[in-house]
């Protein structure tokens, strides 16, 4: 099969949609944008299609997949219950980087909800291309992350095509993903509001709405989570990483201190603008942005972490942030990207 790239202009909203919702609606699978990452698309109310996504991404089928939506009417077909804390929640997020899990309804095959669970995770992108493929469709799309399970999750139609590339029939290229870490995954319980993976809607935003936590398993990375997809081994570069963090200046001088020890052609640096600026000019690179611009590292993460995939690198350093906003999303991904090897450096004194 011949992946086909399909730009998304006037003739997509004109002609294109139409024919890659047929595709969809038939069983296919097309890989859309969104303001979080790449989706690897099928109908999620097709069990086949479903095999076909876990088979595409050589995913374990007990991790489920997210559902996407054209917006808020479409709810009700496919959940039992809508509460009161989940409505203001769509209200206030939605379209946007917020899947929220609900009880589901039967016409969710089992397939789409990883074998046994009985709730179903529902989010509505705000990429008005996909909006509308998913209009064109007709039925909901199951999107995980268009990337190759364990793989850092895809932020552009390249990054897709490196991975699906006759795999799946087309994806939609509408450039670059805004915020470029995957979209915050809830549940309401008991009333209150929990957090089962971090991301572009943080917990300081949540808490406006209502009482807000994040998930114990999630945090501790103990037990059962309850988006069973924490407990893989995710977005990891093929260079093993090590990540400094706590106390800034400690971080980065840790950092710094890697050039005298080994070969320096063989590290990868994945830094901050100000970090760089006192590495050696021949260092391998990747700068995230500058110290206080979060938004530009969630933005940059997985570009930076795939850079390095095409470097002659056997060991990547890599410099945090805290966990302020939207900082504890790009920490998780850090820890799962890092297998743990996350280190905290105190202040000198
Ligand atoms: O931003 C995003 O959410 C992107 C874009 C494409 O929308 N999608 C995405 O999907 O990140 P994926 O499959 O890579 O991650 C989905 C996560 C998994 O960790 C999965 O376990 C969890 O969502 N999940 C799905 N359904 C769930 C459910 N019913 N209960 C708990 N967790 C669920
Ligand atoms: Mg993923």
């Amino acid at each position: 099969m011949d992946t086909k790239r399909i730009h998304v202009n006037e003739s997509y909203y004109k002609e294109e949609v139409f024919k890659l919702g047929k595709i969809l609606r038939e069983g296919g699978l097309v890989a859309f944008p969104t303001e979080t990452v790449y989706g690897l698309g099928g109908n999620a109310l097709d069990a086949d299609a479903a095999k076909k996504i876990y088979a595409a991404k050589g995913r374990p089928s007990d991790n489920p997949l997210i559902v996407h939506v054209s917006g808020r009417d479409e709810v009700e077909k496919y959940v039992e219950h809508v509460g009161s804390i989940e409505n203001k929640l769509m209200e206030k997020f939605w379209p946007g980087p917020l899947t929220i899990v609900f009880p589901k309804k039967d016409i969710i095959p089992k397939e789409t909800s990883g074998g046994g669970l009985d709730t179903v995770a529902l989010r509505c992108p705000q990429n008005a291309a996909t909006r509308a493929l998913i209009k064109a469709a007709g039925v909901p799309l199951a999107g995980p992350s268009a990337n190759i399970s364990g793989r850092p999750s895809p932020t552009t139609a390249d990054d897709v095509l490196h991975d699906m590339n006759g795999r799946i029939s087309a994806v939609v290229d509408d450039g670059p993903c805004n915020i470029g870490l995957e979209s915050t995954i809830i549940g309401v319980e008991n009333g209150e509001i929990v957090v089962y993976r971090p991301g572009g809607i943080t917990l300081e935003m949540l808490q406006e709405i209502g009482p807000a936590r994040m998930d114990s398993n999630l945090i501790v990375d103990t037990g059962h989570p309850k988006a069973p997809g924490m407990k893989y081994r995710h977005y990891a570069p093929k260079a093993p990483l090590t990540v400094y963090t706590g106390d800034r200046d400690s971080a980065a001088a840790k950092i710094l201190e890697k050039v005298h020890e080994g070969d320096v052609s063989k590290i990868g640096f994945f830094v901050s603008e100000e970090t760089a600026k006192m590495l050696p000019e021949d260092a391998i690179c990747y700068i995230w942005g500058k110290r206080e611009d979060k938004e530009s590292f969630a933005h940059n993460l997985f570009t930076g972490l795939l850079y390095f995939n095409e470097q002659p690198v056997e060991q990547i350093y890599g410099e945090g942030t805290d966990q302020a906003g939207i900082g504890r999303a790009i920490m998780n991904r850090l820890k799962k990207a890092s297998g743990g090897h996350i280190v905290v450096e105190e202040k000198e004194t």
